[in-house]
């Protein structure tokens, strides 16, 4: 058994026989960010301050020779070999190091999908190499100077290849987004600044965790529910999702493939119009808005980590109701865009 320690926090993780440092600290709730888990990519490359490990094999483009000769390794194959092991982590209050924004990187558009009238669901790809983000963080988006950038969460969790899903809403008024939604084709390039946002959550959160989202406020929650899961994230993980009608329940294949793949994780719908007739497979389902409702659905927050994200009004109203039912913490920073598109998020990491 060997010792991770973080710096400059000072925390320490333990790391039995075998174990790779990367798995170590999953294991404990410590989001260290990944891609590919199998030395290929570079993603989990921090720098080691002391101790030794075998480094196991790495492909030099993910670890360079100067990046070994300066201290650095890939915590994904890294299997500590000294009692301790320390490694670099972030500010003093040990949250992970935030990748530094980039500008202009090209993106090409590969899918668009009409997920409502209102709401389509855009998959980019990098040209060359990708941005690197956390969980719940957003990029700007667009083709300056025809169409400004605007901030866009990220739907999906980081992939290997660098592949990003946004969900963008028609904003009648808003410049980018009306091009965005009706215009953008297949095949497109589009310029990606990012990534920003600095609500990367708590890594150590282990408690249940109730998740509140409204309209395209769903997209990092989404983000941060695949990559907490993913990452074996075992806590009952509940989401609430306010939609007007079952129409508008816009990823309910990815929602459902949450809920057969991950038993901890639930989907709840919450419907603020009556729409008769029709019926969504999401259950169990409620009617109202959620700040209504809420207290019926858990009568009591104690121990529990709330993460709303949705528009200010929606945050705030939810934020309220949830606060009078004593959550163990609330995750929300508000957050509006220069045309209108808005959304509030908290993180989970
Ligand atoms: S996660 Fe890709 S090299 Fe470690």
């Amino acid at each position: 058994m060997s010792v991770i320690r973080l710096y400059p926090s000072g925390n320490e993780v333990p790391c039995p026989d075998g174990m790779t440092v990367l798995a170590a600290l999953e294991a404990e709730g410590w989001a260290l960010p990944n891609n590919c888990r199998a030395g290929t990519c570079g993603e989990c490359k921090v720098k080691v301050r002391s101790g030794s490990f075998d480094q196991g094999f790495v492909l030099d483009m993910a670890l360079s020779k100067e990046d070994r000769e300066q201290g650095y390794g890939a915590m994904c194959m890294a299997k500590p070999l000294s009692e301790y092991l320390e490694i670099e982590w972030g500010t003093e209050d040990a949250k992970p190091t935030l990748f530094p924004p980039r500008e202009q990187i090209a993106y090409v558009v590969v899918e668009r999908i009409e997920r409502t009238p209102s709401i389509i669901e855009l998959r980019l790809r990098p040209i060359g190499e990708s941005l690197r983000f956390w969980p719940g963080q957003h990029m700007q988006l667009g083709a300056p100077p025809e169409h400004p950038l605007r901030n866009y969460s990220m739907a999906n969790a980081p992939r290997p290849d660098g592949e990003l899903t946004f969900y963008i809403t028609r904003e009648p008024f808003g410049q980018t987004s009306s091009w965005l939604t009706d215009s953008v084709a297949i095949g497109e390039t589009l310029m990606v600044n990012g990534p920003y946002g600095s609500f990367i959550g708590d890594p150590a959160i282990a408690t249940p965790v109730l998740l509140l989202a409204g309209g395209s406020g769903l997209a990092p929650i989404m983000s941060l529910t695949e990559a907490a899961l993913r990452r074996g994230f075992a806590h009952p993980v509940t989401l609430v999702f306010s939609v007007r009608t079952p129409a508008d329940v816009y990823p309910l294949g990815q929602l459902e493939y949450l809920k057969r793949r991950y038993p901890n994780f639930e989907l709840q719908v919450s419907y603020t119009r009556h729409d008769h007739g029709k019926t969504c497979t999401a259950e169990p389902h409620h009617h109202g808005r959620i700040p209504e409702i809420l207290e019926t659905i858990t009568p009591s927050l104690a121990g529990t980590a709330v993460f709303i994200a949705g528009s200010d009004h929606f945050v705030s109203d939810c934020a309220r109701v949830v606060n009078s039912l004593g959550p163990g913490m609330v995750y929300t920073e508000p957050f509006t865009d220069q045309q209108g598109d808005f959304f509030s998020l908290s993180i989970l990491g």
